[in-house]
C-alpha cells in the first residue's frame, strides 16, 4: 500500500501559549522541561551494574531475570522467563512481545490503580494474546490504533482504557525505555522481542535493543528500532514529558483500527518544512503519517 505522508505547519508565534495549546490536544502533554544543569548520578557501568541496553539475549536463552544485580533501583521487581506457567492476571513478566497489529504487548501497572510515575521501574507486560505468560489486555481495551512498519522501526499508536492496564483512571503516565537516568532501563530489567522487525527472519522472536513508549491518559504509543540502523537514532528519547503526538506522530483516530506502512518520521526533536530542518520549539510541525 502507498504510504502517505502530509506535513501540517504552524509558525510558534502564532500561538500565544505552546504548552497551552499541547496540552488541549493530548491530556499526556505537560510543559517541555527547562534545560538545567544535568543532575549529577550514580549510573549502570561500573563492576557488577551492567547496563540494561547493553545486555542482549536469544529469546531462548533468556535466563529467570536478565537484571538479577541489587545495585542502585536492582534487583529487578519480575522476571523473564514467560510461558505458559506464568500466564495469568498475577503474572510479573518483563519480556515484552511486539509482532504484529493483533499480538503485541504493552507495559502496565503489576497492581491495581497504580501509576507510570509510581510504578516505572516495576511495569510488566500486558499483551493481547495468551501466547507469552504474561497478563492479558482485556477485550474491548483498545479502542482504536494504528500499526505502521517502516524502514526504520514498527509504531503502534492507539487508545486504551487505563484500567485495562490496571493503571488509575485519571493517571496520565508516562515514558519507558531501556535507558533511564541510571541506565537500568524503566522497567528495570525490561526486554522487548519481536518476530516482525527487519532483525527477525520473519518466525524468530528476536531482540528489540531499543525501543521506548508512552502509556496513559488513555493513550498509548510503542515504537521498536530496528537494531540494524543506529544512526538516526529512532528511538532516541528526550522529550519524555510531551506525550505521543510529538514523539509518534500518527494518523490514529478513536474507533479505527489500520495497519499500514509508513515512512520513517524525521528524527524526534527535529522537524522537516520545506526541505529545512529546523529543531524542536523553534517550529511547531506535526508531521501526520497517516494508512
Ligand atoms: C517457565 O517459566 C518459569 C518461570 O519463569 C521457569 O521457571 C520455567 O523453567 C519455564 N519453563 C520452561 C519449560 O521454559
Ligand atoms: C474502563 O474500563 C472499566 C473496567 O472495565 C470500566 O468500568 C470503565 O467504564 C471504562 N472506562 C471507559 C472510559 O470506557
Ligand atoms: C510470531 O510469533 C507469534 C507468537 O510467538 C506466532 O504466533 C506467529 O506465528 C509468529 N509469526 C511468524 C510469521 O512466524
Amino acid at each position: 500500500m502507498p504510504s502517505t505522508k502530509v506535513l501540517l505547519v504552524a509558525l510558534a508565534a502564532a500561538f500565544h501559549s505552546f504548552t497551552s495549546v499541547l496540552a488541549a490536544e493530548d491530556p499526556q502533554i505537560t510543559p517541555a522541561p527547562t534545560p538545567t544543569t544535568p543532575e549529577r548520578r550514580q549510573v549502570a557501568g561500573a563492576s557488577g551494574t551492567p547496563i540494561l541496553s547493553t545486555l542482549h539475549f536469544q529469546f531462548t536463552d533468556l535466563p529467570f531475570q536478565v537484571y538479577p544485580f541489587a545495585v542502585l533501583r536492582g534487583p529487578q521487581f519480575g522476571f523473564n522467563q514467560c510461558n505458559s506457567t506464568t500466564l495469568g492476571p498475577e503474572s510479573n513478566c518483563q519480556t515484552l512481545i511486539f509482532n504484529s497489529p493483533d499480538d503485541f504487548c504493552l507495559w502496565g501497572s503489576p497492581e491495581a490503580d497504580g501509576t507510570i510515575g509510581n510504578d516505572e521501574a516495576k511495569v510488566v507486560a500486558y499483551c493481547t494474546k495468551p501466547y507469552h505468560g504474561t497478563r492479558l489486555i482485556p477485550p474491548g481495551a483498545i479502542t482504536g490504533m494504528q500499526w505502521m512498519t517502516t524502514p526504520g522501526y514498527i509504531q503502534v499508536t492507539g487508545f486504551i482504557n487505563n484500567t485495562g492496564l490496571s493503571l488509575d483512571p485519571t493517571d496520565e503516565g508516562g515514558e519507558l525505555d531501556p535507558h533511564g537516568a541510571d541506565l537500568q532501563g524503566n522497567p528495570l530489567g525490561g526486554v522487548v522481542f519481536s518476530n516482525g522487525t527487519t532483525d527477525s527472519d520473519g518466525h524468530t522472536l528476536t531482540q528489540v535493543f531499543n525501543w521506548n513508549t508512552f502509556v496513559g491518559g488513555g493513550q498509548f504509543c510503542f515504537k521498536a528500532c530496528y537494531n540494524s540502523i543506529t544512526n538516526p537514532d529512532y528511538c532516541l528519547n528526550i522529550y519524555d514529558l510531551i506525550g505521543c503526538s510529538y514523539n509518534m506522530p500518527s494518523a490514529v483516530q478513536d474507533g479505527e483500527f489500520t495497519s499500514c506502512e509508513g515512512d520513517v518520521q524525521d528524527v524526534v526533536g527535529v522537524y522537516t518544512t520545506n526541505g529545512v530542518s529546523e529543531s524542536f520549539l523553534r517550529l511547531i510541525v506535526s508531521s501526520i503519517i497517516g494508512c
